[in-house]
């Protein structure tokens, strides 16, 4: 039976708009505010800045070529490279599973919320009523609890909705949403930026934003939760790039191209964060609280800051429904990424057409968000996996990516060449030496630190056992998931597309 031709984007502009959804995302507006503000404010930007020059846009370029060059999901690309790397593809692949389980569930928040912001459901309280009415979060971690209805029915529908559009394919699905959301967002987001920007008290916000704590700098967990939060905001590290770049054509750019998406992420991501702290500047104004007092916890930052404003602005039901709107497009667009990397696996490994795939796959995915999130301790669940799987699954992925391609396999001097073959920017030593080397280096020496700080004192002061099967039980989880699925011998091979760099080396290598 004749395979299909793998998909393809309709045009450059119709990949890059969908990297940029992809990077785009939660990441940028719920959970960059939360870690800056977890992690000092100003003390949080410089090495953020560091992490996106020395890591992420060089990460990018990579997992951009390594895409194109192979034509594959991540673990078939891996495989295509080295039978044995093909584990760190199904690494990202339960990487990705565990973040859409818990992704969805803030988009589900963002859909109440978008029908709270009329009428102003929070009244004065906006940290309580999401806590304790909106979420009924359970007084202590570690139990399911029962089930919130009000978190369970938006979630289904946001499943639904992104099973569709990943049904309808690369081109007809993925794209055509992109095209239509990213621009809605980008508008939205100025509109909102613009009104936080001129309120009560913002300057004082923007200060604890952007003054530099220098000695945070030899806080070692500041660093980790840097780099973490730049691979989850870029979308490196798990898969994704590799994927979206898989139905490039043979000639398109690349370094141009993610320098162009990088650029957009972080821009809108310090967007963001000047949006969030104007207002919990303005909120300090106003209750006469320092800054690091306003919110009992990170994870809801953003559904406490902007219900504040949305509550004392003129048309506020018109802001709230701007915010949350933005928060839920925005973050469609990337779940719809992250679970692509999943069907995508799938489809290569098995040969199943695509409906099939996002029925059985997708509907899985599905499943699992909705059997754990929307209950009483859902709350708990998602704050450690989002914690566990960005540091022990993502970063950590990031660093064995790096000694695999650029220490065992000594590629990254083949990669470079294949981008600068087609891309408007040439890649200099600067890029291998990234990679190679700094890269590495500062990953590894901070998540041994991060390590260290996790067995001294246990996550947000969690219990031993939770933070044993939530944390540390899932991010390892996801690798073992990795290893073991690798080791299961294929009897599907996809094959390359003709005239593809990696037809043309398995004719090469079948020849010789
Ligand atoms: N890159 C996506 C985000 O920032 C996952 O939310």
């Amino acid at each position: 039976m004749a395979t299909k031709p793998r998909e393809q984007w309709g045009s450059r502009y119709g990949f890059l708009i969908a990297a940029i959804g992809s990077a785009i995302g939660l990441g940028n507006i719920w959970r960059f505010p939360a870690e800056a503000y977890r992690n000092g404010g100003g003390a949080f930007v410089l090495p953020y800045l560091i992490a996106l020059v020395s890591a992420g846009l060089p990460l990018l370029i990579l997992e951009y070529t390594i895409g194109r060059r192979y034509r594959k999901s991540a673990p078939a690309a891996y495989r295509a490279m080295a039978k044995p790397a093909q584990f760190i593809g199904w690494w990202q692949v339960a990487i990705c599973f565990v973040i859409a389980t818990y992704y969805a569930v803030i988009l589900a928040w963002a859909v109440r919320f978008i029908g709270f912001s009329f009428g102003e459901k929070w009244g004065d309280d906006p940290d309580g009523f999401l806590f304790d009415t909106f979420l009924q979060r359970a007084d202590t971690p570690g139990s399911f609890g029962g089930f919130v209805p009000g978190v369970f029915w938006p979630l289904l529908v946001i499943w639904v909705i992104t099973l569709v559009i990943l049904g309808l394919g690369v081109r007809r699905g993925i794209e055509t949403a992109n095209k239509i959301f990213v621009p809605m967002l980008v508008v939205f987001f100025l509109i909102l930026v613009v009104r936080a920007l001129t309120l009560d008290g913002a300057v004082e916000g923007l200060n604890a934003f952007f003054t530099p704590d220098w000695d945070a700098l030899t806080d070692g967990d500041v660093w980790v939760a840097a780099y973490g939060q730049i691979f989850f905001s870029l979308s490196v590290g798990f898969g994704i790039m590799i994927t979206y770049a898989s139905y490039l054509r043979s000639r398109s750019d690349l370094s141009g191209s993610a320098m162009v998406a990088g650029l957009s992420n972080s821009s809108f991501e310090l967007l963001a964060g000047i949006g969030v702290f104007s207002t919990l500047g303005f909120m300090a104004q106003a209750s006469g609280l320092r800054i690091e007092e306003l919110v009992s916890d990170g994870v809801g930052l953003a559904f406490v800051a902007f219900p504040t404003i949305i509550s004392q602005m003129p048309a506020g039901a018109f802001f709230g429904f701007l915010f949350f709107t933005s928060l839920v497009i925005s973050g469609l667009t990337s779940l719809i990424s992250i679970v692509q990397v999943i069907i995508a696996a799938v489809e290569d490994r098995t040969g199943w057409g695509r409906r099939r795939t996002v029925a059985i796959v997708g509907g899985a995915t599905a499943l699992a968000s909705l059997l754990v999130y929307p209950r009483e301790g859902g709350l708990y669940f998602l704050d450690i996996a989002d914690r566990f799987i960005n540091r022990y699954g993502i970063a950590l992925a990031g660093l064995v990516v790096l000694i695999t391609v650029g220490w065992i396999l000594r590629r990254l001097k083949q990669q470079q060449e294949e981008a600068d073959a087609t891309s408007a920017i040439h890649l200099g030593r600067w890029w291998r030496f990234c990679l190679g080397v700094i890269t590495p280096i500062v990953l590894a020496v901070f998540l041994v630190d991060s390590v260290r700080q996790e067995l001294n004192e246990n996550y947000e002061g969690y219990s031993d056992g939770f933070v044993l099967a939530a944390g540390w039980g899932v991010a390892g989880a996801a690798l073992l998931f990795g290893i073991l699925v690798s080791l299961i011998p294929w009897r599907h091979e996809p094959e390359p597309p003709p005239g593809s760099v990696a037809d043309v080396e398995k004719n090469e290598r079948s020849g010789s």
